[in-house]
């Protein structure tokens, strides 16, 4: 019996896969109408607003803010839009408005952090978006760029990119370079609101991984710009719509991870606490820091406000990983964020699903334990970068109110 060709095989799987997928989304709803986004207790709120417990009781007692769903007897329950709201609301009455609107002043800096790894499975995507869910939250005008030719970003906003955008719609055609009649069109014109508020998203594909292989020739016919300028050239073009822009990068250091770079003013590294892990960061920093070198002498690259590494997929319970996490702290000091993403089935769980931790309540059920613990480390590690974020434009962090 003759044996099938491999590539025969590999093309009629795919089509099989393709027309699969195909059908399942057709028989979904609309991704808009897909997701939504869970509404938050008076508790949370308070967190997130940062002020004491009673206070939001007292200022819709007071009249000052509106009243919101109530369900069994008085519990009230916030949308994210409520929550913004409020934020605003407040802020117009406060001594210090920026304690509510936490964002970007006069004269401050839109902040670009790029998360790298070229180690596969480091949560560089889990922590983008859940880092950025968490902003959002906070009252930042948040944008995450998918620099990634996996896309996994998008798929977490209820888009499947590979039927949805298969014709266009990613980062790829704001970054690209021209052949023939195509060229890059404006960000604006790929960039997408989401169901999550003070949350838009430049989706990414497979089609990015063109601008991998076709960097070498467009760097070999002299066109500008050039590749470490193209992702910061494009969000300059929606410079003023954000706070904080979120670069998801793929894990390798190819084009599309240096231009990301270039375009960033703080990077983060994630690094799983085990020796493997920790060699290939190694190794990664290493190559990185000789191909800045080169970029630098170009004017790829200016100062940067902060480059840290976060512990990510940190189990506690294996002693190993503690004393890696250990020493990985005592080489890198202070570059650590201090807070660890913890390994959790609460996230791995919703990742399947393609839900990040924000939007899942456990607090009621038998997990609530492990939900509770979980949710303590997203929201420590990104209090942690927030107050990175309000170092590069000068403030401290303002406290209870
Ligand atoms: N804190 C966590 N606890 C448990 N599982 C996690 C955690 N963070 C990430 N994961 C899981 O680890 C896997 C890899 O995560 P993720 O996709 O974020 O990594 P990545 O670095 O972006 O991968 P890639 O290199 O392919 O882009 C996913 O299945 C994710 O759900
Ligand atoms: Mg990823």
């Amino acid at each position: 019996m003759n044996k099938p060709l491999l590539h025969e095989k590999l093309r009629n799987d795919a089509l099989r896969l393709s027309g699969a997928l195909e059908h399942m989304s057709k028989i979904m709803l609309a991704p808009e109408e897909r997701k939504t986004l869970r509404l938050f207790g008076a508790g949370e709120v308070a967190e997130l607003l940062r002020v004491g417990d009673g206070y939001l009781r007292k200022a819709h007692f007071d009249g000052r803010i509106p009243e919101v769903k109530q369900v069994n007897g008085n519990k009230r329950l916030y949308s994210a839009e409520e929550i913004i709201a409020l934020r605003k609301r407040l802020a117009g009455t406060a001594k210090d408005p920026s304690h509510f609107l936490p964002g970007r002043g006069a004269g401050d800096k839109l902040q670009i952090w790029s998360t790298v790894n070229f180690k596969g499975g480091s949560a560089k995507t889990t922590t983008t978006v859940t880092l950025g869910m968490r902003l959002a939250l906070r009252g930042y005008r948040v944008l995450l760029v998918d620099a990634d030719p996996q896309a996994s970003l998008t798929t977490f906003f209820g888009i499947q990119p590979e039927l949805e955008l298969r014709d266009g719609g990613t980062l790829y055609d704001a970054i690209r370079y021209n052949d023939g009649d195509a060229t890059r069109v404006p960000i604006t014109d790929v960039l997408k609101k989401t169901y999550f508020p003070n949350v838009d998203l430049v989706p990414g594909g497979i089609m990015l991984s063109e601008f991998e292989t076709e960097t070498p020739t467009a760097l070999s016919r002299g066109e500008q710009p050039v590749f470490f300028q193209r992702i910061r050239d494009s969000i300059r073009e929606v410079e003023d719509d954000y706070d904080i822009v979120l670069i998801d990068c793929p894990p390798q250091l190819g084009y599309l991870t240096m231009s990301a770079v270039c375009a960033s003013t703080s990077l983060l590294m994630t690094i799983i606490p085990e020796r493997v892990d920790l060699a290939s960061g190694s190794q990664f920093l290493t190559m990185a820091s000789d191909l800045i070198e080169v970029l630098h002498s170009n004017g790829g690259i200016g100062a940067y406000d902060h480059f840290v590494y976060l512990l990510t997929r940190f189990d506690t319970s294996i002693s190993a990983q503690q004393d890696f996490a250990e020493w990985v702290r005592e080489v890198l000091g202070d570059s650590v964020i201090s807070t660890p993403f913890l390994k959790s089935s609460a996230v791995s769980d919703a990742g399947v699903s393609q839900n990040t931790i924000f939007e899942q309540d456990l607090s009621g059920s038998k997990n609530r334990k492990t939900y509770a613990r979980a949710l303590e480390s997203v929201i420590g590690y990104s209090n942690d970068i927030e107050m990175l974020i309000q170092s590069a434009w000068g403030r401290g962090e303002g406290d209870e109110t």
